[in-house]
């Protein structure tokens, strides 16, 4: 049975994302950091809760550890738990929200990697999906063919920039892990509610839950959108 954590898993994308791969057989751990939304996804989807806020040290160390003591291993690990200010443009911007944005977006990916390492390392097949953005890819946001060329998303689009970055980075450094990072596209969910219009999850999650089942031959330090693989 694959051992999978999903982050910021109990809505939208991740949510998801934990419904494909428990259809596809994976054991699904929910990090949610709200017990009361976590606790009830994993029991509408029959997967398993552990607490987990990608901002805080401890708790993503007590997640990882509750994972060790009931699996002793994880071989899928999906960065998927984001946040964005719902600015577009430059006013508004404050450093405290550029702050936030890089602790859950960046810094988050690197607590709960460092933290699964260790786990990570004991699996057969170890694998790691960042969920990062098309408007993180300096290819995309330069292209005037592409949608993401036409908005300005300041912070979030450089703490997505980071991601991607992260996941180039973590492949080199750890080659014994498979790291990729995905474009979900602009999907309907309540991160986009504000602004409106993006396609259905079912569609979006499709790339994060292609790129959380390679096997052993699948490849590294790659940027995924659809059935594709993206410039970065
Ligand atoms: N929607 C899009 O168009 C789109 C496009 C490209 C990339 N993405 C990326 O896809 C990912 C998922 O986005 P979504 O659209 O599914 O958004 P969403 O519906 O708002 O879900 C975001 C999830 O992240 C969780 N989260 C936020 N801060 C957290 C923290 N500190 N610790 C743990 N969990 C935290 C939220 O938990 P709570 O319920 O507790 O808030 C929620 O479960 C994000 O990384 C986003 O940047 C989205």
């Amino acid at each position: 049975m694959t051992v999978t954590l999903v982050t910021g898993a109990n809505k939208g994308l991740g949510r998801e994302t934990d419904r494909r791969l428990i259809k596809e057989g994976h054991t699904v751990y929910i990090g949610a950091r709200s017990v009361e939304r976590g606790q009830a996804a994993a029991a509408e989807l029959g997967a398993r809760f552990v607490q987990l806020d990608v901002t805080d040290d401890a708790s993503v160390r007590a997640a990882v550890r509750v994972i060790e003591e009931r699996e002793g291993r994880l071989d899928v690990l999906v960065n998927n738990a984001g946040i964005w200010d719902g600015i577009v443009g430059a006013d508004g911007i404050t450093s405290e929200s550029a702050s936030a944005i890089f602790d859950t977006n960046v810094v988050g990916v690197v607590r709960v990697t460092q933290a699964a390492l260790p786990l990570l390392r004991k699996s057969d097949n170890p694998v790691v999906v960042n969920v990062s953005s098309s408007l993180g890819s300096f290819w995309a946001v330069t292209d005037p063919e592409r949608t993401q060329s036409h908005n300005a998303f300041v912070v979030y689009g450089a703490s997505k920039a980071a991601v991607s970055m992260l996941t180039v980075q973590y492949a080199k450094a750890l080659p014994e892990i498979k790291i990729n990072a995905v474009a979900p596209g602009f999907t309907a969910t309540d991160f986009t509610a504000a602004v409106g219009g993006g396609r259905p999850v079912e569609e979006s999650a499709e790339v994060i839950v292609r790129m959380a089942t390679i096997g052993k031959a699948g490849p590294t330090g790659t940027f995924h959108e659809d059935d594709h693989e993206l410039p970065w």
